[in-house]
């Protein structure tokens, strides 16, 4: 099929970016959404032009490094995927599609598509470790743990940290990635020493990066690739009081 591709340009982050139109034939539907960009750029190589630089790693909807605004909708249409998942078998022959980086202030565009989401990494350093005996592993049933805990906390765990939550909230809020990491912990006894510190750090440390604030629109959640659920915010709403209130 042929594509007319509106795409983001900018050579970095201080550069006044602009949409620049393209041309590409020969789409499989069969391709995903990278290779077909894979595509455009081996066209760009041949023509001495520079390549579209965007985020990519596993192309199996497991790292969270890609992450691209695809027709104004993080990932792009289909739910539940990610961008490297996504193939061109969702559009048809002569789709327009306007392809952008995921928009937030504290995710800077680092070139065309790429941004930078260290922010992120920020806050999980700010959660630290867990404290943990050395030694070899336990017995598996030595800490009973029941299993709709265990499906919760690896429901939050689930989180790849793509971000599209943030690009997705009107406020860029940072609330359902933080709220996952936060939950995964909290739910489980391994994690419950440092329980009340990790919130108060990691919230702290989320504010100071310039997310916005959550107001509970819950785009987040419907636009979220692994399906975390807003729950991960109320969790951690509910541990961040507790902390607060029995914070010594
Ligand atoms: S490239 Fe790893 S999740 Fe898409």
């Amino acid at each position: 099929m042929k594509l007319y591709l509106k795409i983001w340009r900018q050579f970095d982050t201080s550069s006044k970016g602009e949409m620049v139109d393209y041309e590409i034939d020969n789409v499989s539907e069969h391709m995903s959404f990278l290779e077909m960009l894979d595509l455009l750029n081996e066209s760009l190589i041949h023509k001495k032009e520079r390549v579209i630089e965007f985020d990519h790693d596993c192309r199996e909807g497991i790292c969270g490094q890609c992450g691209i605004m695809i027709d104004g909708r993080a990932h792009g249409p289909l739910k539940n995927t990610t961008t490297c998942q996504l193939h061109m078998r969702s559009f048809k022959d002569g789709d327009t599609i306007y392809i952008e980086p995921f928009r937030a202030k504290a995710f800077p565009v680092l070139r065309d598509l790429k941004i930078d989401r260290s922010a992120f990494d920020k806050i999980i350093t700010a959660g630290g470790f867990i404290g943990a005996s050395t030694g070899q592993a336990p017995e598996a049933n030595s800490i009973p743990i029941s299993y709709e805990t265990a499906e919760a906390s690896f429901d939050a765990a689930a989180c790849i940290g793509c971000g599209a939550c943030v690009a997705t909230c009107k406020n860029a809020s940072a609330a359902l990635f933080t709220g996952a990491k936060i939950t995964h912990l909290a739910l489980l006894p391994q994690g419950k020493i440092e329980a009340s510190k990790r919130v108060l750090t990691m919230v702290q440390q989320m504010d100071a990066e310039g997310f916005g604030n959550c107001s509970d629109t819950r785009a987040c959640e419907i636009e979220c690739p692994q399906g975390v659920s807003i729950l991960s915010i109320a969790k951690m709403n509910a541990e961040y009081t507790k902390a607060l209130i029995f914070r010594k």
